[in-house]
């Protein structure tokens, strides 16, 4: 029981394409279920889930009491929704013999238009920054059914207390969207994250928590993972495991992200990359960034022709020119816009000059204007417009990607 629930994360994330979602949660019974309906039916229709896997791990991964998520055993249950009604919102309840609850909700739009939200960094628990930021945006950008993250959702990732505060809120902004995430460094800690050691060799309680396309890397599978909506293609990539920023699980998801490009390369006009750690983004907070990540992974994008990358990690904001070759593109057919969304929690860092160059069109102070960031995302004909706001809902800044040709 968690916070006198017997039913807890819920959460909502997206299939392998746009009419397909996995509905998640936990229970302590075995015999949890689902009702759904389409919101203009009158009945709910029962559904038993896809999976129900019942976790006791008491003992493992050197966990003690700090590491919560490994104390309390409970069924991790999953059901897969595919082929679901275009234009339609969906309501769901989940039921135990104990308890019924609240009524969640998404939509499925139609596969002709596209609206998200963006967000990096939502860690940082005891406050509501996070929420109040999502909630802002959704308002803002009342279409939109999906948010993204590009990882560091909790501080630290074997404390069940820390996804309480995320996803069991009062202000639960997760209750009526599809949510998509990759994974940070953060959701490989443990009781050990004081010494600097991750506790986690995968990211277990994440992987328990969010069932994503099962289409990635074996060696991160459900931490990367690739879906495509409105002829965008989104890839998550794991950027979170410092263990491995090089050698053969390194190279194994460069492989499945070129390998995956080009079975993919008919099907869209835009590619996505949501990925934890920025690769312009501050070279003094994380150096391993620099020296083993950025040489490699740019390169790839460069060849992929990506269009766009969303980081954080290192908890400023800054937005780069269209870059090609780790130069400022001069065809705007080639090259690719990295977003560092710093933070969309209350975890900031100061501007450490390591982002004044040449290759940077947008600064900002994120710890000195005391803000959280996050953004709405629109394919609008032949463009892609972002526009990031704060917490209060001021615009603090905004481009346009075109399509290339
Ligand atoms: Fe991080």
């Amino acid at each position: 029981m968690i916070n006198n629930k017997t039913i807890y994360h819920i959460v909502t994330t997206s299939g392998e394409n746009y009419n397909s979602v996995y509905l998640n949660w936990h229970s302590d019974k075995n015999n949890s279920y689902v009702l759904l309906k389409e919101a203009d039916d009158s009945n709910f229709k029962k559904m038993k889930p896809t999976s129900a896997i019942y976790w006791d791990t008491k003992n493992t991964f050197n966990a003690n009491s700090e590491d919560s998520f490994y104390i309390n055993t409970r069924y991790v249950c999953y059901l897969h929704l595919t082929d679901l009604s275009d234009n339609t919102i969906y309501e769901y309840k989940i039921v135990n013999d104990d308890e019924e609850s609240d009524t969640y909700s998404f939509k499925i739009t139609s596969d002709t238009s596209l609206k998200f939200l963006a967000f990096s960094d939502l860690q940082n628990p005891g406050n509501l920054v996070t929420h109040n930021l999502m909630n802002k945006l959704s308002e803002l950008c009342p279409d939109a059914n999906l948010m993204v993250c590009s990882g560091d959702l909790t501080g630290t990732a074997a404390n069940e207390s820390e996804w309480t505060w995320l996803l069991d809120n009062s202000i639960n902004p997760f209750k009526d969207k599809i949510f998509s995430s990759s994974v940070g460094d953060h959701e490989y800690w443990g009781k050990d994250v004081g010494r600097g050691i991750p506790m986690m060799n995968i990211p277990d309680t994440y992987n328990h928590i969010f069932r994503n396309p099962q289409n990635g890397p074996i060696n991160y599978l459900n931490s990367s993972y690739y879906f495509i909506k409105s002829r965008v293609l989104f890839i998550f990539l794991n950027m979170g495991d410092s263990n491995t920023i090089k050698g053969p699980i390194f190279e194994e998801q460069i492989l499945w992200f070129n390998d995956t490009i080009n079975a993919l390369k008919e099907q869209y006009d835009f590619l996505i990359i949501l990925a934890h750690k920025s690769l312009y983004g501050s070279t003094l907070i994380d150096p391993g960034v620099a020296k083993y990540i950025k040489p490699v992974w740019t390169k790839v994008f460069d060849n992929a022709n990506v269009d766009l990358v969303i980081s954080g990690h290192d908890h400023l904001y800054s937005r780069t020119k269209q870059l090609y070759q780790d130069q400022v593109s001069n065809n705007s057919n080639k090259g690719c816009f990295y977003l560092d969304l710093g933070s969309s929690g209350n975890k900031r860092r100061n501007l450490d000059g390591t982002t004044d160059d040449n290759l940077h069109e947008c600064i900002i102070d994120i710890n000195g204007l005391n803000i959280a960031v996050g953004a709405t995302c629109e394919v609008e004909n032949d463009s892609l417009i972002v526009k990031i706001y704060d917490q209060e809902g001021i615009l603090r800044d905004h481009f346009r990607i075109n399509k290339k040709f």
